[in-house]
């Protein structure tokens, strides 16, 4: 009869958990930033609150961000003008736009990764759903299931309103499943409708049109898995090491609070700094292992927060400009789609990778780090190993 240590060790996977396929999706509704204080100003029957566009086109200029995908369209604040305001009661409405929405976009991503990979559905043997948009029970995890046609007995595992960083955490939390399950291929999706946060503009709350220029709606997919099945699955990139940790006395830096006018967004100008300043010993611990101290010999996934948070981060760390080329692109192209970002810039990374001929996924570099942000302040870091081309 085996013992336990035995069934234990059966029980666990060999090699470590690796990327097989990723996908994104976006909601069909695109605004274009250069006239999006036009279109934000008008919409929330705000012209009149001239000082305040003046400087909300200032916020849009500085973005750096060129466009944005937004389920939320005029005909749907025409119906529910309470969404258009800046504190009125308008809970329900946002909730009946976003709960099941939030799994449809999800499930847009989710199959064109399931057809990348190429296996049977029947095979996702977990799944976790990643999402800041809408609170339901039972929840977007199970919507999805049913929506996709997934066993009745996968696994899943939900996480709710954790904001931008929660893509780190939802990677991570993959990688737990697919190493110490024999067999596990997990499928995570990360999906963001921004009708949860959207408001109209007050001089009470200046940081609120941060949020407005910044965040944008998307949906992202991968599926992960230890063992890969020689010439059945492709790796893409392999989960190394992760890790999650606090910056000391930053609770305030960033929140978000559900309120009958749905989810506030505050933000304190500090941000870039408190970020850049504390990466360098995450990066320290994460590398040292590997002996590698010179981060311009590794590919960068940073979760691109706003434009000056990379601008930062590149400065404080030294970084060649050419580092986080497709974590600006993602920025320019959605903007910050909060945890959805991080699995659109792998995306968006191995695919340049391959067009130009580069000999990994990882722009043609071994090693990289995965980035992500959000309150807490939160930091979720992963590194990865590109796999060759
Ligand atoms: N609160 C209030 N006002 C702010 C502000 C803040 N946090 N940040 C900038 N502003 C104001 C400035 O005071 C300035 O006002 P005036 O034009 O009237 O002087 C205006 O916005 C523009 O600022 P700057 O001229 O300093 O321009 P900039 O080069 O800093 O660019 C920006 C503006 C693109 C917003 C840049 O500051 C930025 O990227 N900031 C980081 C944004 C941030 O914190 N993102 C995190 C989002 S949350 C997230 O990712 C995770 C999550 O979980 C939700």
């Amino acid at each position: 009869m085996a013992g336990v240590d035995e069934i234990h060790k059966a029980q666990r996977a060999e090699g470590p958990a690796t990327i097989l396929a990723i996908a994104t999706a976006n909601p069909l509704n695109c605004v274009e930033q250069s006239t999006y204080s036009d279109y934000y100003f008008r919409v929330t029957k705000s012209d009149h609150k001239t000082e305040l566009k003046t400087k909300f086109d200032r916020l849009c200029k500085k973005s750096m961000i060129k466009k944005r995908h937004m389920q939320l369209t005029e005909e749907m604040l025409k119906e529910h003008p309470n969404i258009g305001e800046h504190m009125a009661p308008s809970l329900n409405a946002r909730q009946d736009l976003v709960v099941m929405e939030v799994a449809r976009l999800g499930k847009e991503a989710a199959t064109k990764a399931l057809e990348e990979w190429g296996e049977p559905k029947s095979k996702v043997t977990h799944l976790i759903f990643c999402t800041t948009s809408g609170n339901d029970m039972p929840g977007a995890d199970y919507q999805l299931s049913k929506l996709l046609g997934l066993n009745l007995n996968v696994k899943r595992y939900m996480i709710y309103q954790q904001g931008c960083y929660a893509g780190g955490t939802a990677l991570r939390l993959a990688k737990d499943l697919a190493e110490n399950n024999k067999g596990a291929r997990v499928l995570v999706v990360c999906s963001e409708i921004t009708i949860f946060t959207f408001r109209g503009p007050s001089e009470a709350h200046v940081d609120n049109l941060v949020g407005q220029s910044l965040f944008g709606d998307g949906a992202s997919a991968a599926i992960v898995g230890s063992d890969v099945i020689p010439n059945v699955e492709k790796p893409l990139f392999q989960l190394v090491w992760t890790s999650q940790t606090i910056v000391p006395n930053t609770e305030e830096a960033m929140t978000l609070h559900l309120r009958e006018a749905g989810l506030t967004f505050h933000v304190l100008k500090g941000v870039p700094d408190l970020i850049s300043n504390n990466i360098e010993s995450v990066l320290v611990e994460a590398f040292q292992p590997l002996s590698l101290s010179d981060y311009n010999s590794i590919f960068w996934i940073v979760h691109p927060g706003g434009r000056a948070i990379l601008d930062q981060v590149e400065e404080k760390l030294g970084l060649k400009p050419e580092k986080l080329r497709a974590s600006r692109h993602v920025l320019g192209e959605y903007g910050n789609m909060a945890s959805t970002c991080v699995l659109f810039i792998m995306d968006e990374m191995r695919k340049k990778s391959e067009e130009t001929e580069l000999s990994t996924t990882g722009e043609g570099f071994d090693w990289g780090v995965l980035f992500g942000f959000g309150p807490g302040l939160t930091i979720e870091t992963i590194v990865l190993r590109s796999v060759m081309l």
